[in-house]
């Protein structure tokens, strides 16, 4: 989940004398800076690669931007066919050099303290922001494209799906020791609509890693996904990261015996008590009983959470006896 990001000061400074987000997730220097923070003041046992699901896109021909206030911009939504044609196979090495050497430079630095982690974004919502040409609340636009001309979507998908597959194993090659895919918007689509536009994706994406890297953790996680839950170890990915509104317990079960599990402590617990928060990490723990768990937050840190909260989740979570 997001380490950096707003709510810690020592980022903020950094927003300031750099405001484009695209600078400081393209500068080698900025990205390992950003990377770092939070391992300097936390010591998780994980640290995530500053950057965005977006960065490939400008490395596929699609022209985009994160915008203060107003999040990614998409400068030419796809629409038709001859859009999708125009979208380049991505070539990690050539587009985004950088993250290739930032990750190299991570591992030196976290000396094998904590776990490097990479990410991509999932086919599907890396879909979703190009065809709607941002974020979106109904995704009216690949709806449409998805229920009146599936093809085009399709082989807008396909092309997302043999990128990511390659940007997850450049990613492995220059450090990253596990790698996480964020289908952030999969569970907008029924469960059937997932079958068809999300899963063979995700599928395809594992099982093209798994033969090059079948050491490689891979890590799926899919915001509001309590109605897939059955679904997602049909991926083939060795852990699912759960949000805060499935129950720790019941996700287990419903994810069968042979995942793993992260999650699940709902963010806004750190706006709580440090008790409260002790308490919440406590169940969690104990919920997702004997089996492997990565103890993580359900998402992302919101902006405005106090970093002494932060640094007590960590406390706790290192007092932790499995
Ligand atoms: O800990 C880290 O720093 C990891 C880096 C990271 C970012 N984005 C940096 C970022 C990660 C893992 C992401 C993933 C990401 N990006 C997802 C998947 C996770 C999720 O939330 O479901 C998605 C959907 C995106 C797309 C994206 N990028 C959005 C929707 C936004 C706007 C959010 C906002 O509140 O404005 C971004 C911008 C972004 N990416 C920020 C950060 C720290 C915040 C903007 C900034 O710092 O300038």
């Amino acid at each position: 989940m997001r380490q950096a990001g707003r709510y810690m000061k020592s980022y903020q400074a950094i927003c300031e004398k750099y405001p484009s987000f695209r600078e400081r997730s393209e500068n080698v220097d900025l990205v390992v800076e950003i990377s770092l923070q939070p391992w300097q003041v936390f010591r998780p046992d994980g640290v995530i690669l500053f950057s965005d699901i977006l960065t490939p896109l400008s490395g596929m021909n699609i022209p985009f931007d994160i915008v203060k206030g107003k999040g990614p911009v998409i400068f030419d939504p796809l629409s038709t066919a001859a859009d999708v044609e125009k979208v380049r196979e991505f070539i990690p090495e050539e587009s985004v050099p950088y993250v290739g050497e930032a990750l190299t430079i991570l591992r030196k630095e976290v000396n094998n303290e904590a776990a490097v982690l990479g990410f991509v974004g999932a086919p599907f919502t890396l879909a979703s922001y190009v065809v709607e040409g941002g974020s979106s609340k109904h995704f009216t636009k690949i709806k449409r494209l998805a229920f009146s001309q599936p093809k085009i979507l399709h082989a807008l998908l396909q092309k997302f799906a043999t990128s990511m597959a390659k940007y997850i194993r450049y990613q492995a090659d220059k450090g990253a020791q596990a790698v996480q895919i964020f289908d952030s918007w999969a569970t907008e689509l029924s469960p059937v609509d997932f079958e068809e536009f999300s899963l063979p994706y995700l599928r395809l994406i594992v099982d093209s890693v798994k033969q090059t890297h079948p050491e490689l953790p891979l890590i799926l996680y899919a915001s509001g996904s309590g109605g897939l839950l059955e679904r997602l170890p049909l991926t083939g990915v060795d852990v699912i990261s759960l949000d805060w509104t499935v129950d720790m317990a019941e996700g287990r079960r419903r994810l069968g015996p042979d995942v793993a599990v992260q999650g699940n402590v709902d963010p806004g617990v750190l706006f709580g008590s440090k008790e409260f928060i002790t308490n919440r990490i406590n169940d969690t723990v104990r919920k997702a009983g004997k089996g492997k768990h990565i103890l993580n937050l359900g998402h992302g840190i919101i902006v405005g959470t106090p970093e002494e909260n932060v640094a007590h989740f960590f406390e706790v979570a290192k007092g932790l006896r499995y």
